[in-house]
């Protein structure tokens, strides 16, 4: 059974403006419903896995998107922490560090010239590739280093709207060699690259789907949750085969957040098509 590793909302807020999404936002979160929305989720993805949790830091609000804790390396046991660019995240670095230290994982520091914000900029695909997003949050210098780390081709995806700033935002890629995107939020040569690799795998979600963060979506197994989706990609999707299941997440997009970010696998499908070490 997948391990996926959430963090409890009791601390979650819009205190700060760090992307489009939170501007209008600060101070506007219901936790009674933030809550709710997130045991929602909870409660769905352990049913399908098996969900540990870290306890939520008021200190911290964005604590909650354990997306962004670090990369983690389960083969290796290795866990590549982030280095978050906005001073209002980078406090979480010692809390996720010492979660991981205590789970029995080595922590890796990247220099602080390699700005990384973890799964949410780096993403696996079917065929073992890792794609980084880089731009608004992770910079050029983060794939050379974490390239140290990581024995699997790297292809670097250059971010350009504000409002996807993470790559988990715009890109999603699905075990059997699909992936979701968003087209406009790559620069011309990462969407050729994207097109290229992926061919006729590569669906394209509208602006509607995009802001609806349809990409922002996790999969375990053939189930798949995401805040919400159109008439149009639920067929496409159960055309693939999967199961879709849709868990309102309102009070997390205020933050620029969804489904995915509110998870980290620390073992998933993504492993399995990496070569044996
Ligand atoms: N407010 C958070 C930020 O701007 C949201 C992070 C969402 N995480 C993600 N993996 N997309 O950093």
């Amino acid at each position: 059974m997948e391990t996926l590793l959430m963090c409890t909302p009791e601390g979650f807020a819009v205190d700060y403006d760090i992307n489009p999404w939170m501007t209008a936002q600060v101070g506007r979160v219901s936790s009674v419903l933030a809550t709710a929305q997130w045991r929602a989720l909870f409660e769905q993805l352990s049913a399908l896995a098996e969900v540990r949790l870290m306890p939520g830091n008021r200190a911290w609000p964005d604590l909650v998107f354990t997306a962004n804790a670090g990369l983690p390396l389960p083969r290796e046991k290795k866990f590549i922490l982030s280095n978050f660019r906005h001073p209002q995240r980078q406090g979480e670095t010692a809390i996720d560090r010492a979660w991981f230290e205590a789970d029995g994982w080595n922590c890796i520091e990247l220099p602080s010239a390699a700005l990384f914000e973890g799964a949410g900029d780096a993403l696996f695909d079917a065929r073992g590739r890792l794609w980084l997003g880089g731009g608004p949050r992770s910079n050029e210098a983060a794939p050379a280093y974490l390239a140290k780390h990581i024995d699997a081709p790297i292809h670097r995806l250059g971010l350009v709207e504000a409002a996807f700033y993470h790559l988990d935002t715009c890109f999603c890629p699905l075990p059997g060699g699909a992936a979701l995107y968003v087209p406009g939020a790559f620069d011309a040569t990462s969407r050729a690259l994207l097109e290229r690799e992926f061919g006729e795998q590569l669906i394209a979600l509208t602006p509607k789907e995009a802001n609806l963060f349809c990409a922002n979506a996790v999969c375990v197994g053939r189930t798949i949750l995401m805040n919400r989706a159109t008439p149009r990609l639920r067929a496409r999707l159960a055309a693939l085969g999967f199961s879709l299941r849709e868990t309102a997440l309102s009070e997390f997009m205020k933050a620029g957040g969804s489904a995915k970010c509110l998870t980290l696998s620390l073992d998933g499908w993504v492993y399995e098509a990496l070569p044996p070490r």
